[in-house]
């Protein structure tokens, strides 16, 4: 039985998610690494990040990770390149009994990890849940209906997680596919990107339509490559986060797309946006692509225009002048080997 959640990260995620567990009538603590953070949420009695949501007082704020000692879930809310730090001060501290809830999406950028295996790396017996889908923080926290799916090796934490957040406001589906969902999650960054790119530079709604049925297929090869089940890219955490975050002034990746389809330098559009969780991803995924042996033009040419100084119209021009193929060419489009686009 859940009661105590322990949320890690004070940024608009992390609290929209601890607004959700609130109105399941648990008791939430939120804690962050700065205690500056900390200090402004409760002064302003609202996230910066969340402007004009007001914070009830039963929502506990706070810098001392005293708070996942007596917790029964954890949910970890720090950006993907933070995970290791901060999964590294729970090892020896978090109760193996305590679920672990990853709300994060990305790749760790070392090695290129899931970010549930980094967290299986320093907590090998907790049961690790992954909680995805089409979600802007600025709407969970307002409690507009929204939909996710709860992904883990082990049926019952997924279960439990489904059964603890779930309300009629937010709908949870279990899965066992923890790699499909998790990677549908952090891939779709890369294509939000590209798809703030086409719009930056003024494309149409065609290109943006071409882009994400082409990018889905890319995310799902990879995803297959991987160990993932085909189905679960047309799912919540594949076709529907790819559908929201590529169509929404709330995601960052977009936006910092976006400046970059206009001319701004990458470094410049980081600086103005904050974490854009697809750029290091870009980099990430074209390892992985390359390691797997799977073709991923799009995220290719994301990747160029990333780190290789990349021109996004000469790019566009590369990825549209492809040698001619059917839709579907091979045995299947999600047979990763005899597909040579
Ligand atoms: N914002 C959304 O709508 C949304 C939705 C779904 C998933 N996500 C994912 O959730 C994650 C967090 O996103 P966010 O929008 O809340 O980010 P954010 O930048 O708003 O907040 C990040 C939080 O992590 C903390 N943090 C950063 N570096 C840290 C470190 N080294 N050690 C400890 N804490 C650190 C920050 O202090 C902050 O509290 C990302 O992976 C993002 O892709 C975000």
């Amino acid at each position: 039985m859940i009661k105590k959640v322990a949320v890690l990260g004070s940024g608009g995620w992390g609290t929209a998610v601890a607004l959700a567990a609130l109105r399941c009538g648990l008791d939430v603590t939120v804690w962050s690494a700065f205690k500056e953070e900390i200090d402004n949420i409760l002064a302003a009695g609202e996230n910066p990040l969340l402007k004009g949501i007001k914070l009830p007082k039963e929502l506990k704020f706070t810098s001392s990770l005293d708070c996942v000692k007596d917790c029964d879930m954890c949910v970890v809310a720090v950006p993907s390149f933070a995970i290791d730090e901060v999964c590294g001060k729970l090892a020896g501290v978090i109760d193996s009994s305590v679920i672990i809830v990853s709300i994060s999406k990305g790749f760790d950028k070392v090695n290129c990890e899931r970010l549930s295996q980094v967290i299986e790396r320093y907590l090998p017996e907790n049961p690790i849940v992954v909680l995805s889908g089409p979600s802007h923080a600025e709407e969970v926290a307002l409690a507009i209906p929204t939909a996710l799916v709860s992904a883990s090796k082990d049926e019952a934490a997924a279960v439990m997680v489904r059964e603890c957040l779930s309300t009629d406001k937010l709908r949870i589906y279990s899965s066992q596919d923890i790699i499909g969902v998790e990677l549908g999650g952090a891939i779709k960054n890369v294509i939000a990107l590209c798809a703030g790119i086409c719009d930056g530079m003024g494309l149409g709604d065609n290109t943006k339509a071409a882009l994400l049925t082409r990018g889905l297929r890319e995310i799902a090869r990879l995803g297959v490559a991987m160990g993932a089940r085909k189905d679960t890219f047309t799912g919540l955490s594949g076709m529907g986060d790819l559908i929201v975050t590529c169509t929404s002034m709330h995601s960052r990746n977009r936006r910092a797309g976006i400046l970059i389809g206009k001319g701004n330098s990458i470094s410049d559009t980081i600086s103005q946006v904050g974490t854009v969780e697809g750029y290091h991803a870009a980099g990430l995924v074209n390892k992985l692509a390359e390691k797997y042996g799977v073709s991923m033009p799009i995220c290719k040419s994301c990747y160029k225009i990333c780190y290789e100084n990349g021109n996004p119209n000469e790019e566009i021009m590369k990825l549209m002048s492809r040698p001619n193929i059917h839709e579907d060419e091979g045995v299947s489009w999600w047979s990763v080997a005899s597909e040579e686009e």
